[in-house]
């Protein structure tokens, strides 16, 4: 079936119902993006419309999450190609709405406050930008809802899929939808990288070849940590911040190991003694013009 695009919360509805109906539907799945997608992107529509009976994708770039009027500006629009790359996947509804559909009374006066969660990493030197991803967040799972009920009079279940690439926002939107009972399933999917390791990002296209070069180290650094956990050795991570430092180009913010539930960071003494547990390695740095992010899971 072609793929459907809508630009209104109404359409939304009235075609998820028709799709649910049409094919006694028991489930539906929520892509929420802000477009420029890629692999990264196709991997989270191809687990939804895997998972689901419809999957519905929304593309929305969204003014609150973004510190500097530029940034907003000068993020890419590419809304032909993302049709393009959705249809392949087998997605069924596209829902890009306006920024005056989602937030038709000019700035929402009331927002989500993402609070002690978003105090460090990403939320230390983006302040506000969690409140904005969390509040749109929100708005657009209310959106998703689907739009009738199941075969059996039930309505249907409803899952919404996250990047693991961006962490803090996957732990603080599992947070949100716990905390203030959402009905959705948040499904998180693993991080896509290219061959060479780096993880795939709508930022890479604005580094040089000469900085995506230098941009692997962070992979790299990752990946020395994550052996060091799967081998039960302590993790060591003065070296693998030495690693990162030595490259010129790579200006980094943070390292760390953190417990994935709460982002703070793990007891001091898994940097000496062997491993073991769960842990997120989590790394921030400025290569070029472009801030990247990256983590790996470490579980031992
Ligand atoms: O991760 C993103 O692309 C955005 O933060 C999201 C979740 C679509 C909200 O605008």
């Amino acid at each position: 079936m072609p793929i459907k695009l809508v630009t209104t919360a109404a359409a939304l509805r009235t075609e998820s119902a028709r799709l649910l109906i049409e094919q006694h539907g028991g489930s539906q799945g929520l892509v929420p993006t802000m477009g420029a997608l890629h692999e990264g992107h196709a991997q989270l529509a191809r687990t939804a419309v895997e998972q689901n009976d419809v999957t519905v994708v929304s593309i929305f770039v969204n003014p609150l999450q973004f510190g500097e009027a530029t940034d907003l500006q000068r993020y890419p629009r590419t809304l032909d190609a993302d049709l393009e790359l959705l249809e392949a996947e087998g997605v069924d509804l596209v829902f890009a709405p306006d920024v005056e559909e989602v937030y038709p009374n000019g700035e929402p006066m009331v927002r989500i406050t993402s609070g002690k969660l978003a105090e460090k990493w990403e939320g230390a030197s983006r302040p506000g930008h969690f409140d904005g991803a969390l509040t749109v967040v929100a708005k657009l799972l209310h959106f998703g809802i689907p739009g009738a009920c199941g075969n059996n009079g039930t309505p249907p279940h409803y899952r919404a899929y996250f990047g693991q690439k961006d962490a803090q926002q996957l732990t603080l939107v599992q947070r949100m939808v716990a905390d203030l009972n959402f009905p959705v399933e948040i499904v998180p999917v693993p991080t896509v990288r290219a061959g060479d390791g780096l993880a795939l990002s709508s930022r890479n296209r604005f580094l040089s070849g000469e900085e995506r070069e230098a941009a692997l180290v962070l992979s790299r650094a990752l990946r020395l940590v994550e052996e060091r956990a799967n081998a039960h050795q302590p993790l060591d991570l003065d070296s693998a911040v030495a690693l990162v430092e030595s490259q010129p180009l790579v200006k980094l913010d943070y390292f760390e190991v953190v417990d994935p539930a709460t982002l703070e960071p793990l007891a001091e003494n898994c940097r000496e003694t062997p491993f073991r547990g769960e842990g997120l390695a989590i790394i921030a740095a400025r290569v070029g013009p472009v801030r990247l992010i990256d983590n790996v899971p470490l579980s031992s």
